[in-house]
């Protein structure tokens, strides 16, 4: 099928330079010509150097550190798009931000993530490609058209090749089980499953009176080579809890993988010292080099990106590619 704008271009913010370039070289064209930069009072400007005019503009903008700038300088190049006359305009946002904050679950809070999606419609987005968002009804903040892609696939491909016959994969709390047991399922492996359990004795701790939580762990990974899997890694201390269970239940092996390398805090040296043996991740946010280590494996969404994009640019179903690569359901 043909597509309905003669020409494509693809945009980046400063969110994710190296994945925007790996794309465009993926899609056979340069990135396209923009300066994304910040003034000494801290205002951010965007200038896009050529004509978009009638074109089917993609902007690339993973929401990595720091932040707020990244979020700014996305809405900032999408409304530049807009006014600058864009055929359609595509945001591409390989890691979506704020997703952990998507419900009222105490009073008196904000559903930030509904509020950057508003944001980003306002600010010109016509449809939203990403990737593993953390909660799919986030989808449903936008009443644009998403994709949402899943890169657990490659992941799991990764762990396949390995041919290990002894593997679990574990899913890191009750939430993220579902998503789990497809990726063991995708790998032919058990599931096991920690679950974190409030217990009724109140202690005090940091003078206040806290509730303490245990772990439990359903599933025996006794003698096993354990796959913790989750969509994130941020501060790295829910997978390390996970970990102490898993090694005081006899694993004989740890490894962790995830979509998104947040890696905030201290995250990096927490990782590189802990009993786990490979952390494997892919390139939805930088990694900078000063936080890469032997034990770390990062594999790319470029393909899948490039893949879709065109087929979007094209008026090509992005179903039938998930069909035809057989990629794993994110239910
Ligand atoms: C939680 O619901 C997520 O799936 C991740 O487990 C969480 O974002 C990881 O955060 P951290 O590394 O700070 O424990």
């Amino acid at each position: 099928m043909g597509s309905r704008f003669d020409e494509m271009r693809v945009f980046s913010g400063n969110g994710n330079l190296d994945l925007a370039r790996a794309v465009c070289h993926r899609l056979g064209m340069p990135l396209g010509d923009a300066t994304v930069t910040k003034f000494s009072n801290e205002n951010i400007f965007v200038k896009l150097n050529e004509s978009v005019r009638e074109k089917d503009v993609f902007v690339i903008q993973s929401l990595s550190f720091p932040l707020s700038d990244r979020i700014m300088e996305l809405l900032i190049m999408l409304d530049a798009c807009k006014r600058a006359s864009a055929g359609r305009v595509t945001a591409v946002i390989p890691y979506y931000a704020y997703g952990r904050t998507d419900k009222r679950d105490q009073p008196r809070v904000p559903i930030t993530s509904r509020l950057l999606a508003d944001m980003i419609q306002v600010a010109g987005a016509q449809q939203v490609l990403t990737v593993d968002l953390h909660a799919g009804q986030i989808q449903g903040f936008f009443s644009i058209p998403v994709d949402e892609l899943t890169a657990m696939n490659i992941l799991v491909r990764y762990f396949r090749d390995k041919h290990w016959d002894d593997a679990i994969v574990v899913s890191p709390d009750v939430g993220f089980a579902k998503r789990a047991r497809n990726f063991a399922e995708s790998l032919g492996v058990p599931l096991a499953i920690a679950e974190k359990r409030r217990v009724q004795n109140l202690t005090q701790k940091d003078g206040q009176l806290s509730k303490p939580e245990m772990l439990n762990l359903i599933g025996d990974v006794r003698g096993k080579r354990c796959i913790i899997v989750d969509d994130e890694i941020a501060t790295g201390g829910s997978i390390l809890e996970v970990v102490q269970l898993l090694e005081s239940q006899g694993a004989r092996e740890i490894y962790a993988c995830c979509v998104h390398a947040v890696f905030a805090a201290d995250a990096v040296q927490r990782l590189k010292t802990s009993p786990i043996c490979e952390v494997v991740t892919t390139d939805t946010l930088p990694i900078p080099l000063e936080s890469r280590w032997d034990g770390l494996t990062i594999l790319s969404v470029s393909t899948l990106l490039a893949e879709v994009i065109q087929r979007i640019h094209s008026g090509v179903s992005v179903d039938i590619l998930f069909q035809q690569r057989g990629y794993t359901s994110l239910g």
